[in-house]
């Protein structure tokens, strides 16, 4: 007969009873710091489904009172406005004008929730073109970096008037927080504040957000997103952001840039948040319908990973349902 040493240290006494396990737990969850995108959709009365994101729905502007009371009630922190319009153009007019969808519902929105939670609209073009690309092209169709600037302030200035309190520049392009800000102190909006979308990489994660949106995208979108191999150029956006007066730095998707997420957290002198995406979404969802995994631990198992890794805050399609789980207790 063999006889092992008995183990001088055990760390498997710490995880002896629920009780412990609680005590000792280094990561919480709170619905405080999770925000949930929402997605409203011009000319529909009822909301209509999405169909890689079950689920998830395209709101009216009606149903989506009750999406946002029902997060606020729940305790989720904020909800981002995406706007899914009837007719889109080169220019993105729609972003632009009050009467657009998404300007039209940021009001409907602040008007319904008050300070209950916070608002916020995802600043981009994408949603608005008709080529799906976040910004104004050039004569040779390349997408033009400082023309998307002053096209930006624009948005930037018709969504702060509508009611948005934290604006999303998701459009990934250089100087893009330098301008807004200084659009908005220029036109008296100096408590707007910016959410970066800094580190936003090139990824095959966003699929269902196009579905979500109807966009129809003409090529890719790498010369302005991120390369998904790249670390340090992460971190570097995101120091680039902070500098221009990011209040909010974010990294996107979450789940496969753990890494940097964690340089960014390590380094950031401004709240980090995450962005779990569409895609994210969809594959738990789709899993658990075939039963291959359990929903629940998954969902709370993905945000839990992605606020281990330094994350502030997370932008997740689950949030209001987390949220409630949440309450009841993770275990
Ligand atoms: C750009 C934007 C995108 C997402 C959020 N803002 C799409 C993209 O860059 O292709 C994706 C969000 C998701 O996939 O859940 N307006």
């Amino acid at each position: 007969m063999t006889s092992a040493p008995a183990p001088r240290v055990r760390p498997r006494r710490l995880r002896e009873t629920p009780a412990l396990r609680r005590l000792v737990s280094e990561t919480r969850l709170d619905p405080a710091e999770l925000v949930l995108p929402v997605f409203v959709r011009e000319g529909v009365t009822e909301p209509m489904p999405i169909a890689s994101m079950p689920g998830v729905v395209q709101h009216s502007l009606d149903s989506v009172k009750q999406t946002v009371t029902d997060a606020a009630a729940a305790g989720v922190g904020g909800v981002m406005l995406f706007g899914v319009p009837e007719t889109r153009d080169a220019t993105g007019s729609c972003g632009v004008d009050p009467n657009g969808i998404l300007n039209v519902a940021t009001r409907v929105v602040a008007d319904e929730v008050g300070d209950a939670i916070v608002v916020q609209t995802d600043l981009c073009l994408d949603e608005f073109t008709d080529h799906g690309h976040c910004g104004v092209l050039d004569a040779l169709g390349r997408v033009d970096n400082d023309a998307t600037l002053e096209r930006y302030q624009e948005i930037a200035l018709v969504q702060a008037a509508s009611g948005s309190q934290l604006l999303g520049l998701s459009g990934m392009m250089d100087g893009q927080v330098a301008a807004v800000r200084e659009a908005l102190d220029g036109a008296g909006f100096t408590h707007t504040a910016i959410l970066a979308y800094s580190a936003k990489y090139a990824s095959a994660y966003y699929g269902p957000f196009r579905d979500a949106v109807e966009s129809t995208l003409e090529g890719d979108r790498r010369s302005y997103q991120l390369d998904p191999g790249n670390r340090r150029e992460g971190l570097r956006e995101a120091m680039i952001d902070i500098d221009e007066g990011a209040d909010i730095v974010m990294v996107k998707p979450a789940g496969s840039y753990l890494d940097v997420l964690a340089d960014v957290a390590a380094a950031s002198e401004v709240p980090v948040w995450a962005y779990q995406v569409s895609g994210e979404y969809s594959v738990i969802e789709a899993a658990a319908m075939h039963g291959w995994i359990d929903r629940r631990r998954a969902v709370i198992e993905s945000v839990r990973g992605i606020r281990r890794a330094g994350a502030d805050g997370v932008l997740t399609y689950w949030a209001t349902e987390l949220a409630g789980w949440l309450r009841e207790g993770t275990e």
